[in-house]
């Protein structure tokens, strides 16, 4: 299998943009009608998870090895999809088919033979994962709204029921999917500890036009059933030894508060001394939706301390003039601690430079990638 050829001829492929998407998915659609059901009725070419990340993760078969728990991750996850093995032929002839069609003459038999050998490696990998996984864990998790509180205009804070335990680490994520959006997923991250009663509790900002977190906001209640997928990620889950400063813009508090909350434990239990270091941002005090519960637990553990920060209004009591970072680039230097931030795709971005600016080693910093098919993103 000549891998070079591969990469190359995906870049060609992927320079045509959005068209690649529109073309797949019309080819897929028609070959396999029954594969329409597991998308979301309106796909816009523009928010495609799919064909990108196919392609890019197929051309580098050469990894394989490399990527093998996170192509099983994936095959596990893919479950949540309703996708199975039947499926996996369907897709791989819909994407020859694509880049037949893009690489016009280009498209030669031993070109063929290279990507149909490689998708069929990345595909056993994920079909071999999901079987096994099936084993042990439902495809995808129901969970009952139990408590569904509007905190702002625009936040609101879920706490779910979940039919079976659904076991994570503080700090990672799940996919979510409501009835009013089928086979919308999207990301949310548990902002607490597991708990002995199975309780998660999301909070959720409304994105202007984004259909998930306007219905997770504005539509749903208590009683009703979400599914949730398994959860992923370990870009937000420190360590036990080292001090610790978190940066979070809205409900990028999320991973952190439920990270503290694993820390307080670890404390009470006579775990390790660790301090911890919270900057909070938003716009104005009335947006700072969860202030009562950080309060109460700095009050309870004297390790931590908490920042909130306003952006847009002059400093106040409890609160710092200035963006999350700067505030806490003012509280610095911070040589010895690992520096964690969350929060919008441009919140971090925006941080990061900042933080280089300021001293802090680009390996202490770390972040989780927007792009959920990412299979290394910018972490060290
Ligand atoms: C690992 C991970 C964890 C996440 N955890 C949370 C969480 O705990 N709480 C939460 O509210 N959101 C979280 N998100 C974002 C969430 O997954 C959704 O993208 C967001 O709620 C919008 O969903 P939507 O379907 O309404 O719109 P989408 O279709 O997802 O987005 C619409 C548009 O808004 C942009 N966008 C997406 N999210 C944001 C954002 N936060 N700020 C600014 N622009 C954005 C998108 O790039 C897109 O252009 C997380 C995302 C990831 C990848
Ligand atoms: C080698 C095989 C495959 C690879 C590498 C792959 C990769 C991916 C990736 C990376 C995502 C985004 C996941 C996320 O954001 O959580 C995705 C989404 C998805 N995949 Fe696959 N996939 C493969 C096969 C399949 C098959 C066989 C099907 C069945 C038809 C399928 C259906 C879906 C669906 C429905 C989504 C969600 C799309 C959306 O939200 O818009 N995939 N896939």
């Amino acid at each position: 299998m000549d891998v070079t050829r591969l990469k190359d001829s995906w870049k060609k492929v992927a320079a045509y943009g959005d068209e690649v998407p529109l073309f797949f998915y019309s080819t897929l659609f028609l070959t396999h009608p029954e594969t329409r059901r597991l998308f979301p009725v309106s796909m816009s070419a523009q928010r495609d998870r799919l064909v990108g990340a196919l392609g890019r993760i197929v051309s580098d078969v050469d990894r394989v090895d490399e990527l093998a728990p996170f192509l099983q991750q994936l095959g596990r996850d893919h479950r949540k999809f309703a996708v199975v093995a039947e499926h996996y032929p369907a897709v791989g002839q819909a994407l020859l088919h694509t880049l037949a069609h893009f690489l016009g003459p280009d498209w030669k038999p031993e070109l063929a033979e290279d990507w149909s050998e490689a998708y069929g490696l990345v595909a056993k990998v994920m079909t071999e994962a999901a079987d096994e996984a099936a084993q042990t864990t439902p495809p995808w998790w129901d969970a009952r709204i139990i408590k569904h509180e509007r905190r702002t205009a625009d936040v609101a804070v879920l706490s779910v029921q979940p039919e079976y335990e659904l076991d994570f680490i503080p700090g990672q994520s799940v996919a979510v999917e409501s009835r009013l959006r089928p086979n919308v997923w999207r990301y949310y991250t548990p902002a607490n500890a597991p708990r002995r009663n199975g309780t998660l509790d999301f909070h959720v900002r409304l994105v202007g036009g984004g259909p998930l977190s306007t219905a997770l906001v504005q539509g749903v209640q208590p009683g009703d059933v979400l599914r949730l997928g398994s959860p992923v990620g370990d870009r937000l889950t420190p360590g036990r030894d080292r001090d610790v400063l978190m940066v979070a813009g809205g409900t990028g508090l999320a991973p952190f508060k439920a990270v503290l909350e694993r820390m307080r434990t670890e404390a009470a239990e006579g775990g390790p001394r660790r301090r911890a270091h919270l900057f909070v941002g938003a716009p104005y005090a009335r947006d700072h939706y969860d202030y009562p519960a950080l309060h109460e637990m700095t009050r309870e553990c004297p390790w931590l301390r908490v920042v909130p920060c306003v952006s847009r209004e002059a400093a106040r009591p409890g609160a710092e003039a200035g963006d999350a970072v700067d505030v806490a680039v003012r509280y610095g230097p911070w040589s010895a601690e690992d520096v964690y931030v969350c929060g919008s795709p441009e919140m971090v971005s925006g941080s990061l430079q900042r933080l280089a600016e300021a001293g802090v080693a680009r390996d202490r910093i770390r972040y989780e990638d927007f792009d959920s098919t990412s299979t290394s993103g910018g972490n060290p």
